[in-house]
C-alpha cells in the first residue's frame, strides 16, 4: 500500500510569482439564474449580494451574487439567443466557467501566467464606480475554465464595477458555510499530467499529495489524482483523469455528460458538520449514502473521533484520518440535470488530505447511481 506524501510549498526557495489572498468568486453558467440563486439561497444558506442585468444596463446577460462566509457564487444567464454563455450551457449543461481568484497584482498576474505559457483569456482590465476600482485579468485552464484575478484592494462596492447590491425581502438563514476548501478538475484520458505541469510551470503551484489508480479503485471503476496547491496553501486544485476498470470511470461519466474537462466539485468548509448537514438535509439537498456498514469498521479505521458516531451515520457523514488528524465529509448528488457537478461539504480536525480513505466506499456509491442511469 503506497503512503501518502506530504510535500512542503517550495516557498523558501523561490518567491512566489503569483500571490494568492484566496479564492475571490465562482461563476456559473446556468440556465436560469433566477432560480439557481432561489435554491442557492432556500437550499444552501447563501446570502444575496449583488445583481447585474437589464436593470443595470446588460442587455445580454443576467448575474446573481450569493455569499456564505468568504464564498461568493454568481450565477449567470444569457438574455438571449446566439450568445457565448448560451453556447457553453448548449454544450456543458449548467456548471462552472470562472474559478476567479483574489490577488494583489492583476497585471503582473496575467503577465507572469501568460510568459509561462498560459493561454489569455481576459487581457488586464479595470472596473470603475462610485465605490472605486477593480482590476481584473483571465487565463484559461482545462477544458473551457478559466481562472480570472481579481484586484480589489481599492474597492469598497458589494462585489464588482457593474454590480448593484441586491437586497430581497427573502434571506433564509445560513447553514455555517465557510469558505472553499478545494476545487477538484476532471480532465480527459492521460491528461492528468499535462495539467499538473500546467500548475505547476504557469502558476507556481507544488503537488500535495499523490494517489495512484491502485489507491483509488472499486471492482468496477477507478481514477488518478493528485493535488495542487499554490504557496500559502490557501488554493487546492485536485486534478483527476480517468483509469481504466472494468466499466466506465466516474470521471469518463463526467467527461461524457459535460462534453470535456470541467470542474467536479466544489469542497466547502464548515466548522460543525452536523449541524450544517442537518440543515442542508432539511432544506432538500441530496447527498450520497454509503451503506451502513460503513459505520460498523470506520472507528477502526481512523481510530477515536470527538463527535458521536450516531449522527454521523444516520446523516450519512464519512470520516477520514491521516498524519496530523481526521476529517469529516460528505458529498452532494450531482446539483443539475446532467450527472456533473456536485458538492463536498468539509470538516477539518487537523487533517490536510482530502479523504483517500473513504474513496473506496464512496465509489460503491456512486457506481449503485450510475447502475441507475444505466451509465456504468
Ligand atoms: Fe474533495
Amino acid at each position: 500500500m503506497k503512503t501518502l506524501e506530504m510535500q512542503a510549498p517550495e516557498v523558501a526557495q523561490t518567491t512566489d510569482f503569483l500571490p494568492i489572498n484566496g479564492t475571490d468568486y465562482v461563476e456559473l453558467y446556468v440556465g436560469n439564474c433566477k432560480q439557481a440563486a432561489h435554491y442557492y439561497q432556500s437550499a444552501f444558506g447563501f446570502q444575496p449580494l449583488a445583481y447585474a442585468g437589464l436593470e443595470t444596463g446588460l442587455k445580454d446577460r443576467e448575474s446573481y451574487v450569493l455569499q456564505q462566509g468568504k464564498i461568493r457564487l454568481v450565477l449567470t444567464s444569457p438574455l438571449k439567443g446566439g450568445t457565448e454563455i448560451g453556447r457553453h450551457i448548449d454544450l456543458h449543461g449548467d456548471g462552472v466557467k470562472v474559478v476567479a481568484l483574489w490577488v494583489d497584482d492583476a497585471v503582473s498576474a496575467f503577465n507572469e501566467t501568460v510568459s509561462r505559457g498560459a493561454k489569455p483569456y481576459m487581457k488586464p482590465t479595470t472596473e470603475e464606480d462610485e465605490f472605486g476600482k477593480v482590476v481584473r485579468s483571465g487565463i484559461y485552464t482545462y477544458g473551457e475554465t478559466v481562472h480570472i484575478f481579481v484586484e480589489r484592494n481599492r474597492y469598497n462596492g458589494s462585489f464588482l464595477p457593474g454590480f448593484r447590491a441586491w437586497n430581497p425581502a427573502y434571506r433564509p438563514a445560513d447553514v455555517g458555510l465557510k469558505y472553499v476548501d478545494h476545487m477538484v478538475g476532471n480532465v480527459g484520458w492521460n491528461e492528468m499530467n499535462k495539467w499538473v505541469d500546467f500548475y505547476a510551470r504557469v502558476m507556481g503551484f507544488s503537488q500535495l499529495v499523490s494517489f495512484d489508480d491502485k489507491d483509488i479503485s472499486t471492482e468496477y471503476t477507478a481514477l488518478m489524482s493528485k493535488v495542487m496547491s499554490n504557496g500559502n496553501g490557501r488554493i487546492k486544485f485536485p486534478i483527476n483523469e480517468p483509469a481504466e476498470g472494468k466499466k466506465k470511470s466516474q470521471v469518463e461519466e463526467y467527461l461524457d455528460f459535460y462534453g470535456g474537462a470541467g470542474v467536479q466539485h466544489i469542497a466547502v468548509a464548515t466548522d460543525n458538520i452536523i449541524e450544517t448537514v442537518t440543515q442542508l438535509r432539511n432544506r432538500g439537498v441530496e447527498f450520497l449514502r454509503v451503506p451502513a456498514t460503513y459505520y460498523d469498521t470506520v472507528l477502526e479505521r481512523v481510530g477515536e473521533i470527538d463527535e458521536d458516531l450516531l449522527p454521523l451515520k444516520e446523516l450519512g457523514i464519512l470520516i477520514d484520518r491521516d498524519e496530523e488528524g481526521y476529517l469529516l465529509q460528505i458529498f452532494t448528488r450531482p446539483v443539475e440535470p446532467r450527472p456533473t457537478m456536485f458538492f463536498e461539504i468539509i470538516q477539518r480536525k487537523g487533517a490536510k488530505s482530502f479523504g483517500k480513505g473513504n474513496f473506496k466506499a464512496l465509489f460503491e456509491a456512486i457506481e449503485r447511481e450510475q447502475m441507475l442511469r444505466g451509465t456504468l
